[in-house]
């Protein structure tokens, strides 16, 4: 799978997204593919830390759009909810290194990460509901809690994106880098991580995340089933379509 490229070194794994001339577009190869990395992660004693990384001009442009038309009910084993599951419990930190456009669940997947690295190019939107969809990845929860819910009502109702400064801001974002240095500072703080003992790593991790895990895999269900419903509607097919054709939906006709 070139789409994701895997490396594991140091105690460190790392999975690049690397479908560059569809922007990173997930397809459901790639959910499989970064599922099978996590979960691997997970069981490997001999890797600490995961980072997640795209291109120096684009971190993912978020799901395929082509493969939003074609899929039917996604059902709770398929490869997005087996990759957000899979992320949501991994209990080895977790880095991202973000430079470009951040889309969807390119921007959803970080709020699952420990530490985040951006380009001063990095741009990040959720842009579900100009889609004819809702939110993903418990981002209905994640968001609002950690920008307060109006700044959330912006990125999420609205679907405006927001650039590094205003995501380092809330919190999203640990530091803002030149692009040409963001995936080696990740790979630097992931060494550093994955000098330190594992157990206590791991153990400080559950500890943080404990109170509210079942929320959010409970929310992700939700999320889910309604954002299922929503795929099939003429509105997601109206938004899905404009962009194939490289045109503005319009949503007076559905
Ligand atoms: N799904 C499928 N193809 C995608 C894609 C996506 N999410 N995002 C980009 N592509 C494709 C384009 O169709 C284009 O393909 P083509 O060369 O065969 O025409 C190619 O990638 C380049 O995209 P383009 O839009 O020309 O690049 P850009 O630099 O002008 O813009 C983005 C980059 C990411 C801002 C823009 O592509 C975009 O908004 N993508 C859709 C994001 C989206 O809505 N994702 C779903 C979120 S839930």
């Amino acid at each position: 799978m070139d789409d994701i490229l895997t490396h594991a070194a140091d105690g460190v794994l790392t999975l690049t997204i690397n479908r560059l001339h569809k922007k990173n577009a997930f397809t459901p190869a790639m959910y499989a593919a970064l599922a099978d990395g996590l979960e691997s992660a997970q069981q490997d004693p001999s890797i600490s830390v995961v980072v997640i990384q795209g291109g120096m001009t684009v971190f993912s442009a978020g799901n395929d759009i082509g493969d939003f038309l074609q899929r039917g009910a996604s059902t709770q084993d398929s490869p997005v909810y087996r990759f957000l599951r899979a992320i949501a419990t991994q209990p080895k930190p977790v880095i991202a290194a973000v430079c470009g456009p951040a889309v969807g669940i390119g921007t959803t997947l970080l709020f699952h990460c420990d530490l985040v690295y951006a380009g001063d190019n990095a741009a990040f939107s959720m842009p579900f509901v100009n889609l004819g969809l809702c939110p993903e990845a418990a981002s209905s929860l994640l968001v609002p809690q950690m920008m307060g819910y109006h700044r959330a009502a912006e990125a999420l109702l609205l679907g405006e994106p927001f650039m590094a400064e205003a995501a380092m801001e809330v919190g999203l974002v640990n530091r803002i880098l030149p692009p040409t240095e963001v995936n080696a500072v990740a790979q630097a703080q992931a060494r550093k991580l994955a000098a330190k003992p594992l157990a206590s790593l791991m153990e400080t991790k559950r500890l943080m995340k404990k109170g509210q895990m079942s929320q959010v895999l409970a929310q992700m269900g939700e999320e889910g089933d309604s954002f299922g419903r929503l795929l099939q509607e003429p509105a997601a097919k109206e938004a899905f379509t404009a962009f194939l054709e490289k045109r503005k939906p319009d949503f007076s006709r559905v």
